[in-house]
């Protein structure tokens, strides 16, 4: 069926048909299409172009339409342009003629607007709540190994050392800031188009807080030209899906790293690794690099619609239909990488001494000592050099901070007094940093405490 045809002599050709077609993949909204229709279905009774009776029908048959949509043989030989049209025709076989009214002043234009900002939101919600369960994870790994001591990075070479708990909470911080990027998303999406028509706005006064209010919607948009041409709210969803991926994406690369033989510093579990056809030895991270791999596909979305969109003359245009394949895959692939980063997470298993020694045998514990040197009055440039001077000794001679005794550190600068010397050890060191937001046992306590309050207020 179409929903136009008067103007024309002959029909399409079918190589046109089935090149235009969207039916294929925007079947995923016919659940919003149905919702908005409803809502439309009374908003024409408002007007006056339905009767009470005929909008009940109406109503009723969608409410039909929505069961049969869930069974397989719904789609069976269907040839419709896309989702709005085989709706529309559903109805009118499933509610005969008074059907013919339900497109009064709609444009589909603002129709796949509007059912893709419902089909949104919905996603945003349960996206957020994905990132919750993973920042639980994390909590809770956190809390397994509270005083687990890890180098941190800087250039992939031992900085400074951290606690394990506040390397992970710095996870944490990013996907709480994706669960407030979705959040933005939603907030953008969760505006009503209907009533703009197709770029004029809509021939009939419809209370358009009203049908806002139908289906839950914030407000309305403000001009009829823009709803028309505006993909914005799926590329917002985009970004922030493409964040999240990036995100993702660097976790997936250090558990790589950290579980391999040459750092040994966690054991992914059984069930999110693979072996090998040949090399019976192997255990393989394979999870994390399809998560890892999979940022591209999300991405490539972000970049795709935002092509597909570049230069589009005002106001809609038919590339847009291009708009969902991005989005569905990219909303796809990101709850399939949020449940399997869980999953992941839940299974690590830290060695907590293989880190420990690869902070102590390095030298991670030198801007503690020229700390140390600036508070006991040496200017910090002077203390910069002298731990630099140290740390080149020890370098040449093969010494690690342990195995300098007292009297040879003081014998190598007057400067290092006795608190200095304790300062060698690693855990020492991070005493100091108890700023907010640093690596000082009680500031991570205390962020952990934090973090777990707002994961609560989060989640609720
Ligand atoms: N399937 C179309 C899309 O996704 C719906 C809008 C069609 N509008 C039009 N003027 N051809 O964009």
């Amino acid at each position: 069926m179409k929903l136009w045809g008067g103007r024309f002599e002959t029909g399409p050709s079918e190589v046109f048909e089935r090149f235009s077609g969207s039916l294929d993949f925007d079947r995923r909204l016919i659940d919003a299409d149905i919702r908005g229709s409803q809502a439309f279905a009374r908003a024409l009774e408002r007007v006056g172009i339905l009767t009470a009776d005929e909008c009940a029908q109406i109503v009723a048959a969608f409410d039909q339409i929505r069961t049969e949509a869930a069974g397989a043989a719904f789609y069976e030989g269907a040839t419709d342009e896309d989702v709005h049209t085989l709706v529309i025709r559903k109805l009118k076989e499933c509610a005969g003629a008074v059907a013919d009214k339900i497109h009064t002043g709609r444009s589909r234009n603002e129709q796949v607007s509007l059912d893709t900002r419902l089909w949104l939101r919905e996603e945003c919600d349960r996206v957020r709540r994905l990132l919750c369960g993973v920042m639980g994870a994390l909590l809770r790994l956190a809390a397994a190994y509270p005083d687990a001591v890890i180098p941190g990075y800087t250039h992939m070479r031992r900085a400074q050392a951290v606690l394990w708990p506040h390397y992970l909470l710095a996870y944490f911080e990013m996907f709480s800031r994706d669960w407030e990027r979705f959040g933005e998303a939603r907030r953008r999406a969760n505006i009503l188009p209907l009533g703009s028509g197709a770029l004029a706005g809509s021939g009939f006064p419809f209370d358009r807080e009203a049908i806002a209010q139908d289906l839950g919607f914030e407000g309305i948009t403000r001009n009829s030209m823009d709803v028309s041409g505006d993909r914005d709210f799926a590329l917002d969803f985009l970004y922030a899906a493409s964040v999240t991926m990036l995100h993702l994406s660097r976790l997936a690369e250090d558990w790589i790293l950290y579980s391999s033989e040459e750092f040994g510093w966690m054991e992914l579990g059984d069930g999110v690794t693979s072996g090998s056809s040949l090399m019976p030895q192997k255990k393989n991270p394979d999870s994390l690099e399809l998560i890892r791999g999979k940022t591209g596909r999300v991405m490539g979305g972000l970049t795709s619609l935002m092509v597909s969109m570049k230069g589009l003359p005002m106001t809609y245009n038919r590339d847009m239909q291009e708009d969902k394949v991005p989005l569905f895959e990219a909303a796809d692939q990101l709850s399939g990488c949020l449940e399997m980063v869980r999953v992941v997470v839940e299974s690590v298993k830290l060695h907590p001494a293989r880190p420990a020694a690869a902070a102590e045998e390095s030298w991670v514990v030198a801007t503690d000592l020229a700390e140390a040197l600036a508070r006991a009055g040496t200017p910090f440039h002077q203390a910069h050099q002298i731990v630099g001077r140290f740390v080149l000794e020890s370098v040449r001679g093969g010494k690690k901070p342990a195995d300098w005794t007292p009297e040879e550190m003081r014998r190598f600068a007057p400067e290092f007094t006795g608190e200095m010397v304790a300062l060698l050890d690693p855990r020492r060191g991070m005493e100091s940093r108890e700023v907010p937001g640093g690596t000082g046992p009680e500031a991570v306590a205390a962020a952990r405490i934090a973090a777990k309050e707002r994961l609560e207020r989060m989640m609720s």
